[in-house]
């Protein structure tokens, strides 16, 4: 049994740090263009559970645990993240999945799934796309996903981009039918000229768009006014362009806080509705979402012009050096 005066300093306690959870700064919110959702600006990225980045203390590294999971999860929660995305990879959908099931958080976020298909107008298209939700929803845990993004295969061409959704377009109306997915929208590494032509043929039907934007790789500046004609939310991906823009920084001293502008450059454009960025610590979730709050100082912007100047070097980003700087 509790005593009344334990029972009392609990109380007092709860409220105490309910109050100091309840003060402290929250992410903003924006609405995300025809969808009409309030997101948060910032929200949190498939590839935080896919990608092995956590060092393994034997000198490699592995994937966060579904507790490392659960924990910063809760973290961006507790500050008004709202929005969760998650790439092709399986682990991205079961591991949030999880998490949100142990938090029972599921109706307080917004879940976004991609799924990959050839966009070519061939029938098949559409038992690939039924197959690739159903199993999404099963490892998310839920009945429905708020919004479904389509995107090309591994094997497309940056060149092989939307030709025909024709039955592409058949299989959402009918995943939305059956009430298993709310909003549709597509993105890719396709070319910038490509997503062009995808909001002209493709901007009426679909309701949100995805595509990369960082201090380097700006050419999103020239594409998003064309997205909003068509009423697009804008889904932001890539602001460390993976990490690679973050190299062989001082981050623990004259580049402390660079993250965090870097997520603050991205969000003064506001044209864009959700930065989503990739995590895996919680250090780093609590320092990318602050970015919601924190001004750019003149000195900020000094140090993010060296990182616009710093050409990346890993081939597998190549696509990012190659169609997507403008300035
Ligand atoms: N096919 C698609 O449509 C597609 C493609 C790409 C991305 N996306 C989505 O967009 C999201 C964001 O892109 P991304 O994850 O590829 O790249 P990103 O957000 O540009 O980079 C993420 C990486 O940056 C590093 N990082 C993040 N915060 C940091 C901090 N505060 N301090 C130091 N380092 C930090 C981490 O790398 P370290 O672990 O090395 O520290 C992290 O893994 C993805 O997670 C995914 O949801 C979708």
């Amino acid at each position: 049994m509790v005593a009344a005066g334990t029972a009392q300093k609990l109380t007092v306690d709860s409220q105490v740090s309910a109050a100091s959870i309840t003060n402290r700064p929250k992410v903003k919110y924006r609405v995300l263009g025809k969808t009409g959702l309030k997101v948060s600006e910032i929200g949190l990225g498939g590839h935080s559970w896919s990608y092995k980045q956590v060092p393994d203390g034997k000198g490699g590294y592995r994937k966060p645990t579904i507790d490392e999971a659960v924990r910063m999860i809760a973290a961006g929660l507790e500050m008004g993240v709202n929005f969760l995305d998650s790439c092709t990879p399986l682990d991205e959908s079961s591991v949030p999945g999880e998490a949100l099931k142990r938090l029972g958080k599921r109706d307080k976020v917004l879940i976004s799934i991609r799924v990959s298909h050839k966009m070519k107008g061939r029938q098949a298209d559409k038992k690939e796309i039924y197959k690739w939700t159903e199993k999404r929803l099963k490892l998310w845990q839920t009945d429905y996903v708020d919004m479904c993004l389509l995107c090309n295969t591994a094997n497309d061409t940056t060149q092989s981009g939307y030709w025909d959704m024709s039955y592409s377009i058949e299989a959402l109306d009918k995943l939305k039918q059956q009430g298993k997915i709310r909003f549709t929208g597509f993105g890719c590494h396709f070319t910038p000229e490509l997503f062009l032509e995808a909001f002209d043929k493709y901007g009426d039907y679909f309701d949100i768009v995805s595509l990369p934007y960082n201090i380097r790789h700006r050419a999103a500046e020239t594409l998003l006014s064309a997205a909003k004609k068509k009423g697009l939310g804008v889904i932001t991906i890539k602001p460390f362009a993976r990490g690679e823009l973050l190299k062989n920084r001082d981050l623990r001293g004259a580049d402390a806080g660079l993250p965090r502008d870097m997520i603050s450059f991205v969000l003064e454009n506001k044209l864009v509705d959700i930065c989503t960025c990739g995590v895996h610590t919680i250090e780093q979730v609590r320092e990318n979402f602050s970015a919601s709050w924190t001004k750019l100082s003149p000195s900020g912007r000094k140090r993010l012009e060296k990182v616009a100047a710093t050409r990346i070097t890993d081939r597998r980003y190549a696509w990012l050096e190659h169609g997507w700087r403008y300035v």
